[in-house]
């Protein structure tokens, strides 16, 4: 049988879609262990629910450092534990992800990518941005990361129809429910060997 794949999880914020997925490690549905949780905000609430859950959890606070010290700090940060994966799950900073690292990073986002994703776009934000469209659907995507807020090679997404008069909190949770089956998924798929990342997707360096 294969090892479980080894995760690193990056957040920001609410911790929801950490905890699901321990839950899953922890019910045999998931073949992963979490090694660490590193934080950019010491007061998040998924720092108090990780370390609830008896995971290791690391801060790097964005807000404490200029962006250098905060790309320095946080790669060690990554680095120093032995990860087949780094899931984003809620990270609100751009990590300029280093080769080594490339490939090896996943996100996922509450919308269906490519649309109504970038700088900005997260939270309500996005599902108001989703009903002012007009669109009668939306959903979530789980994708590799490049150095581009919400981009990189699409991995899976999740489909919900919008009803008519469909506030922003409903479109919110109705997302949030196919999440928590898309993120688990696409990490078992790469866990299977049944997705790779394409290094031809890549974005193509600038400057
Ligand atoms: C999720 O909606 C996810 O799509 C987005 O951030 C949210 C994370 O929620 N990237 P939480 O912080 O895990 O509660």
């Amino acid at each position: 049988m294969n090892q479980p794949l080894k995760l690193v999880v990056l957040i920001s914020g609410g911790g929801r879609t950490t905890v699901n997925l321990q839950e899953r490690i922890l019910a045999g549905r998931l073949p992963a262990r979490i090694e660490r949780v590193i934080s950019s905000r010491s007061d998040a609430r998924g720092v108090e629910l990780a370390k609830q859950l008896g995971l290791s959890v690391v801060v790097v606070e964005r807000a404490s450092h200029d962006d250098e010290a905060f790309q320095q700090l946080l790669t060690e940060a990554v680095r120093s534990v032995p990860a087949d994966l780094i899931c984003m799950a809620g990270f609100l900073s751009l990590w300029r992800i280093p080769e080594d690292c490339l490939g090896r990073v996943i996100n996922i986002h509450p919308a269906l990518l490519p649309d109504f994703g970038g700088k900005g776009m997260y939270g309500h934000r996005v599902h108001e941005a989703v009903l002012a469209a007009g669109r009668v659907e939306s959903g979530c995507t789980v994708h590799f990361c490049d150095n581009e807020y919400d981009h990189g090679q699409i991995i899976l997404q999740r489909k919900v129809a919008i009803p008519p008069g469909c506030s922003a909190t409903e479109l919110a949770a109705k997302v949030f429910a196919e999440e928590l089956e898309a993120y688990p998924e696409a990490i078992r798929l790469i866990a299977e060997g049944c997705v790779r990342w394409r290094e031809a997707s890549r974005t193509a360096p600038t400057g």
